[in-house]
This record gives C-alpha cells, structure tokens and sequence, in this order.
C-alpha cells in the first residue's frame, strides 16, 4: 500500500509523471522563434548522427544474475501500488541473453550510435568496491559486438538503477555521492575506455529529483518534498561534475557530456500567480541542471533555499564544457499555480490536439525553441538529441506486425523541427529515437508502448514495426520525406 505521506503528496499535488506534460502552449517565456512546419522535404548533413536510446533497467532484466545486486528500481516496484500493472524490471526485455539478437536489429536499422545505459548495480554491486567481473564483461561484449557491427557506442552511466545499498545510505540526499559516482565513472572508463570514447553521465537528473525525491512517484519513492528535491539535485550536479573533471584528468581524449530533460514551460494563462508557477517549475525542471552544468550557477530564484547545500567550491566543481549535451525532448511543459503542490505548480491544460498514450501532448515546436535556446543563451553546445519518441496504443495483427503510423508522425515532426533548428545555425551533431524496444515504463510497467520493434513478453518475440523500417528508409536517404 501507499503510505498516508505519498497519497498526501499525489493527491496535494495532483501531478503524475503520466500527466506531467499535459499542458497549454498559451504563452511562451522565452518566445524564441516562429513557429510553423517545413513544407520542402529536409534532408540532413551526410555526418548526422542517427541513433536509437535504451537504458539497462528498462530492458536487460537478469536483475540478481552473475552477481548483479538490487537497484532502487527493484526494490520499488515490489511494494504494492508503486507500479501501475503491479510489475518489476525483473526480467524485461531479457536483454541481458538477447543482446545478440538486439545488436542485430540495430545493425539491420542502419544507425550509426547507439545509447544504452550502464547498470551501476551489476558493475559494483555494493555501489562501491568490489567489482562484479561478469558485469563489466556483459558491457565489454555488448560494445565489441556494437563496434564489429559498425555502431559507436555511447554508454550513459546512471538512468535511475541506483544500487540499493546506496539508497539505504540516502541515495542523492548523501553528499558522499560524488566520491561513489566518480569511482563507478572510472571504473568503466578503464575498462571501455580504450574502445568507447562516447561518455555521457547521468540521464535527466530533474525526473530523478523531482519525481524520485521531491514526489514519491519513482524510486526510491521518498515523497521529500522541496527540500529533498534540491538536495537530490545539487548532489546529482556535483557528481557529474567531480566525474567529469576526473575523466578529463585521466583520459583527455574521450569525449563527455550528460543527458538532460529540457521542455519549455509555458504558464496555462496569462494570470501573474500562473506565470509566477511556471518560472518556479522552469528553474526546478530546466535551470537547476542545465545553469549549474553550464554556467556554475544556481537559479535566482532558488539561491536562497539551496544555500546550505552549495558549499564552497561546489559551483566550480559542477560546470564543465560538456563535449556534447545530451536532449530528451518530448513535448513542452504548461503549469499553473496551485496551492499545496510541489513548488506551488501544478499541470496546466493544453490545448493541444494529439496527445500520446501517456496522456503528454505532441508539441514539436517546443524542440526547436529548446535548441534554439541552447544556441543563443548556452553558447550553441554540440547537442545530440538523445530521446524522443511516443507511446501508443499498438494494434498488432496475428503475426504482432504493427501500423503505427502515428509513431511514425510523432518522430517526422519532431525530425522536422529539428531540420529547422539545424538551417537556424543550431549546433545539432544527432537524433536518437526513443526506444529500439517496447521495454519498462517505471511506474506505468508495460503497458506503455514505445518501441520501434514489439515485444510479445511471454515468447519475447521481437518484431519490428512499421516505424521501424521508415526510420531505417530516413537512415539510409538522410530525408525524412
Ligand atoms: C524519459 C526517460 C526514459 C523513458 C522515456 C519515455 O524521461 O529517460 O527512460 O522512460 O522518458
């Protein structure tokens, strides 16, 4: 059961991460460009980087296998009423046996990268010191595989498996993270670092703060509030930025970055107490990360509320001039103000007309207004986008063969967006689907879709959509006509 503290928290705040982005695009903050799709069919630069995203918990399963320990995602999804369908990441994709067969669809997809994550807890099982040597050859056989199958790796350190021996010392809300993080960080880089230059460290340290940490929707579940958030937020940011510099130090040539979820948040009206909400919610979801990361900096507007946490020296430690940034995009952000909630915003209404499965509006504008931001306000950083994609509800016919054709929608306008960012000077080097497999959506379980390849999860079976092979017609022609 819920605790009485995490239905408080639902219910004050009335905000889900299934419901997080239905919002109104009514009046921008930042008005950056004008809006209105590309009617010429683009194409892309012949060096545009096509790749596809997945991360370890959602897929691998094998969750106590060859000497792997808990994440914080195990432990959470076995408490009743955390996860919608009630299911664990115990088995998955069951990647952690299928690599050979997934490799295979990347390689028959044509991308040229692939963005998989590292599991933390099957490397250093403990979270730190003893190393778990079937561990680190999962990941030694899955890039030499990539690598023989013309695909740069890109591994990404930490989306979300926290080794649960971690959590029981606090997880993020412990300071002694960044010394935990940066060992786990070097770890990998010793061993992979001779084949894979491509680092990024964390993924969307905002969700983990926010829903992990300030709500109780994610693991570890803490329901913390405020408080908890910023602590979660300033620790992630440290982390990643103590690693970075150790990276750089040691191994000068890898090229490093993080992932983060940046949206533009647009106030539900014009109201000074709506947009008052969503500059807070922007400075939460946006600003902690992306000012800290790029400029060592704190929002304004939360200096004082996080001026225990920041230490000397801490501002100095978190910037870094990222090789490349990491950009998850799914749609943009509407918030108004509602009393109680986390921050005091609370989701707005969008007047959208498409919404995905997950009940998110499909925005593809708010891409090119957050690439357009990063040049003019961020130096114009080589941006891959590391995500995108959408859940639907897919209608397999007898042989699990799926039209998905608002999918296939859903990627060519965001790819569009992205063209125009690209004519408009955006320094943007790639785009990665979300995701090669229907895999775990965290608290949604599998009943959310986003896979460009279906999985039928009692055989396993693995049969390639329809967006499947028209991302594998944009690869090989760089058009997405
Ligand atoms: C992102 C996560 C990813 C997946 C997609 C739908 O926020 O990084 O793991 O859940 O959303």
């Amino acid at each position: 059961m819920m605790n009485d503290r995490e239905n408080a928290i639902r219910g004050a705040a009335g905000l889900s991460r299934r419901h997080l982005l239905a919002g109104a695009a009514a009046l921008p903050l930042l008005p950056l460009a004008t809006l209105g799709a590309t009617m010429e069919i683009p194409s892309f630069p012949e060096n545009f980087i096509w790749g596809i995203s997945t991360s370890a918990a959602q897929i691998e399963g094998a969750a106590l296998e060859d000497g792997r320990g808990p994440s914080i995602w195990d432990e959470f999804a076995a408490r009743p009423g955390t996860i919608k369908d009630g299911s664990t990441p115990a088995i998955a994709c069951d990647h952690y046996h299928r690599w050979q067969e997934d490799v295979a669809l990347l390689r028959d997809l044509g991308v040229t990268a692939y963005r998989f994550s590292i599991a933390w807890p099957r490397v250093l099982p403990e979270g730190t010191g003893t190393v778990n040597p079937k561990g680190l050859d999962f990941y030694a056989r899955l890039v030499d595989a990539l690598l023989a199958a013309g695909i740069t790796p890109m591994p990404c350190l930490y989306h979300w498996d926290l080794p649960l021996a971690l959590g029981r010392k606090g997880g993020w809300l412990n300071r002694d993270i960044a010394a935990w993080f940066t060992e786990y960080a070097l770890l990998m880089t010793r061993h992979l670092g001779d084949r894979t230059a491509d680092w990024f460290m964390l993924n969307e340290p905002s969700v983990v703060g926010i829903f992990g940490y300030g709500k109780a929707e994610h693991a570890p579940g803490l329901g913390g509030g405020a408080a908890a958030l910023f602590a979660a937020l300033h620790h992630q940011n440290l982390a990643q930025g103590t690693a970075l510099h150790a990276l750089r130090a040691e191994r000068p040539g890898l090229r490093l970055g993080t992932v983060l979820s940046l949206q533009p948040v647009v106030p539900e009206s014009p109201r000074p107490d709506d947009r008052a909400a969503a500059l807070r919610w922007d400075a939460a979801w946006n600003r902690i990360a992306l000012d800290g990361l790029m400029r060592g900096a704190v929002p304004d507007l939360f200096a004082e509320a996080m001026a225990d946490l920041v230490k000397p020296g801490d501002l100095d430690r978190i910037r870094f001039p990222v090789d490349m940034l990491g950009l998850n995009y799914y749609s943009r952000m509407t918030m108004r103000e509602e009393k109680g909630a986390l921050l005091d915003a609370g989701w707005g209404k969008s007047p959208a007309t498409r919404y995905t499965a997950m009940g998110w509006p499909v925005e593809p504008p708010g891409l090119f207004e957050i690439l357009s931001e990063l040049r003019a306000l961020y130096g114009n950083p080589a941006v891959f986008v590391t995500e995108n994609g959408a859940a639907y509800e897919d209608h397999p016919d007898v042989a699990s063969r799926v039209e998905d054709t608002e999918r296939i929608a859903y990627i060519r306008d965001h790819l569009a967006e992205l063209h125009r960012a690209l004519a408009a000077g955006c320094n943007v080097k790639g785009y990665m689907v979300w995701s090669l497999l229907d895999n775990y959506e965290w608290a949604e379980g599998y009943g959310r879709r986003f896979g460009i390849v279906r999985i039928d999860y009692p055989t396993q079976t693995r049969t390639p959509k329809a967006s499947y092979r028209w991302y594998r017609e944009v690869i090989r022609s760089g058009r997405i006509g």
